[in-house]
């Protein structure tokens, strides 16, 4: 295959260097949520991260856009996310409160990662998307989509079904499962 002769291709050498110093930029991204609790379909979009990802920030908010009863403290969803995804050293499990674009930036990311499931999702995804962009225009969401065997999953239905003794082993890993069990005995 023929290259590319840059000096033929009109671009200088500053903006050369610009796009060699991009390329050299590890890719970091924050996934951020209420994780309460962290599900299969969580993990899923995280390993889906990194694919394309060098690391990845997964980010417990204490101040959640939409108001929600909790299940678990902040401080145990990240106990449960950092026994999930202990064995992977470019994912890292902190809580944020403040804005998610501040939040992003201070972990020095320019990547969004949230997971779309259904067409539902897509008015709450698209608003935050277009006013964290407002807010911070150099931030970039990425919408990925789960396994279709999550697409209907959220950790919400996870806390319904399990408070009232349904079977959700095929929803969390085990150590999850645990704390469900425990929590609703
Ligand atoms: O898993 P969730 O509950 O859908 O996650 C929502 C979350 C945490 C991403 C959202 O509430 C959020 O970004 N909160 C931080 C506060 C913030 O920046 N709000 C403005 C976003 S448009």
């Amino acid at each position: 295959m023929k290259k590319c002769d840059f000096r033929q291709s009109g671009r200088d050498s500053s903006e050369e260097e610009a796009r060699a110093s991009k390329a050299s930029r590890p890719i970091i991204a924050v996934y951020p949520g209420s994780f309460d609790p962290v599900t299969l379909g969580h993990e899923d979009i995280v390993r889906r991260t990194l694919r394309f990802c060098d690391h990845l920030v997964v980010g417990v908010a204490e101040t959640a856009t939409q108001a929600k009863g909790s299940l678990f403290p902040v401080a145990e969803r990240l106990e449960m996310i950092r026994a999930v995804f202990g064995s992977e050293p470019r994912v890292d499990c902190v809580s944020f409160s403040g804005l998610l674009v501040d939040f992003a930036r201070d972990e020095g990311a320019r990547f969004i990662i949230r997971g779309l499931r259904a067409v539902s999702d897509f008015d709450y995804e698209f608003q935050m998307a277009q006013m964290n962009r407002e807010l911070w225009d150099e931030v970039e969401t990425i919408f990925l989509t789960p396994d279709v065997h999550y697409s209907f999953l959220s950790a919400t239905l996870v806390r319904e079904v399990a408070g009232l003794g349904g079977d959700v082993s095929t929803f969390v890993s085990p150590l999850v499962l645990e704390r469900l069990r425990r929590r609703f005995s």
